[in-house]
């Protein structure tokens, strides 16, 4: 894995022409590739840019759009501005927190959810609102968020075995009008 990230992140590097000054988009398409920044994906950075690890590690953790540990598979984002906080965003947080077992900032530790907060998702009137992989729901109550994270915790292939049964009866449901109306 570590060989891995060492090759990706000195093709990143080439590909940004080892421009110090390109820093952040080097961080940022490191990110993109891994979800977050691995430790030895910094290393690497310092070593090619001849940059010291303490300035990238500043740089970092200065952003809030930087991750330095795993994310979750799913990014699940929790409006709490104003038009949202005063419909109860802070219940929902609390909710959240509780079902995945970690606080905004971090990671269920089943690594299926990242939790975070945001000041506003532009869609106030929706409020309070809940962005799951970037998908909006709004008017989220307590009980409408754990149904929406019940629905993304279901295994991929258990959706897909639940699909066949739902096509499985309806085809038969069709077979046997078509069989009663014959008769
Ligand atoms: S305040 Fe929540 S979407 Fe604007």
């Amino acid at each position: 894995m570590a060989a891995k990230v060492v090759g990706t992140v000195k093709q990143i590097v080439r590909d940004h022409k080892r421009d110090p000054g390109d820093l952040i988009g080097i961080l940022q398409d490191i990110q993109a590739k891994y979800r977050y920044l691995p430790r030895e994906a910094l290393d690497e950075v310092s070593k090619s840019l001849k940059v010291p690890i303490n300035r990238i590690y500043a740089l970092s953790t200065f952003f809030r759009a930087f991750y330095l540990e795993p994310r979750g598979k799913h990014d699940c984002v929790v409006c709490t501005g104003t038009a949202c906080h005063v419909r109860g965003a802070g219940r929902i947080v609390d909710e959240l927190s509780r079902l995945l077992h970690c606080e905004p900032g971090g990671t269920s530790p089943d690594k299926l959810f990242s939790l975070d907060t945001v000041n506003c998702l532009g869609a106030c009137a929706l409020g309070p609102v809940v962005t799951v992989d970037g998908n909006i729901h709004g008017k989220i109550t307590a009980r409408s968020v754990r149904r929406i994270i019940q629905k993304y915790e279901k295994p991929e292939g258990k959706k897909k075995d639940e699909a066949k049964k739902r096509r499985g009866s309806k085809r038969a449901k069709a077979k046997s009008t078509r069989k009663a109306r014959s008769k």
